[in-house]
């Protein structure tokens, strides 16, 4: 069910199993607008993704255990034309001519599910969540991807995207068959120097993991994390 912000004009709703084919393209759209204009905020790159295949971005959208939320206008208004964004100017292999009168995604984020985060990426996990996992304490999922057009910001449209993100979460442990009575961990990852990103996602109610001054990590990013006590689901 799509949430609305009366006051703001926008709705916020998720992407369903199987993505239908205006929302690939929607996805496609916002994932490289984003690359494109804040290419310090995440840990892929334009010139990387461009070369994907429409089949790459439909694969990823509908991989089992992502979900992806997103930002739109109310029904019945339309963006300017000149916030059409990449629409008009993406191949036809990304945009069938047929859909570049879409109005594009306002902002998006993913949750990704536990099956989704073994490998590399859990040896990066701050020790104290690497321990917890080990000692089977806790499960993590993670919020990745989060972008608001540059034009949209400040109407409260990211603090929306992470509500409802941790509320799918939520929602999403709630009905897993793995109901054990274990605290879930929903973590992310932000470059130091986001400042904006940090003061939104602790005001969601993240907390920020303390480094050691001397942590060597020239990219300086840095997990944060919100807890979600296992008496809070009702399973
Ligand atoms: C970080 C980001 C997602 C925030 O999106 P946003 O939609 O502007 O976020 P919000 O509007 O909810 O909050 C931002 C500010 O707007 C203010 N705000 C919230 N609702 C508002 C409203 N209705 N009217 C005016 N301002 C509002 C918030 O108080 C906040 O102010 P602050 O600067 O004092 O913190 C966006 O800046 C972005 O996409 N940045 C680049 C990508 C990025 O950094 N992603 C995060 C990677 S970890």
């Amino acid at each position: 069910m799509p949430s609305t912000y009366p006051s703001t004009g926008f709705s916020i709703a998720t992407v369903q199993t199987q993505a239908t084919n205006d929302e690939i393209t929607l996805y496609t759209e916002i994932r490289l607008a984003s690359l494109l204009n804040d290419p310090d905020s995440f840990g892929s790159v334009y010139k990387d993704e461009i070369v994907h295949s429409r089949s790459k971005f439909s694969n990823r959208i509908n991989t089992p255990g992502r979900t992806t939320i997103f930002a739109s206008l109310d029904s019945g208004q339309d963006l300017e034309e000149e916030e059409q964004g990449l629409l008009q100017v993406l191949p036809d292999t990304l945009v069938p001519a047929d859909s570049r009168r879409l109005s594009p995604w306002l902002g998006t984020i993913t949750a990704l599910a536990p099956s989704l985060l073994r490998g590399p990426w859990e040896q990066t996990y701050p020790s104290k969540v690497t321990e917890a996992l080990e000692q089977s304490d806790i499960e993590v999922w993670a919020l990745v991807g989060m972008w608001v057009r540059p034009e949209h910001r400040g109407k409260g449209i990211g603090t929306a995207l992470a509500q409802r993100a941790l509320e799918e979460v939520k929602r999403l442990a709630d009905s897993s068959k793995a109901a054990v009575k274990i605290d879930r961990l929903v973590l992310l990852e932000v470059y130091e120097h986001n400042f904006g990103a940090i003061k939104l996602y602790e005001r969601a109610g993240f907390q920020m993991f303390v480094y050691p001054s001397n942590v060597d990590d020239p990219g300086k990013r840095r997990w944060m994390a919100y807890k979600i006590l296992a008496a809070e689901l009702s399973t």
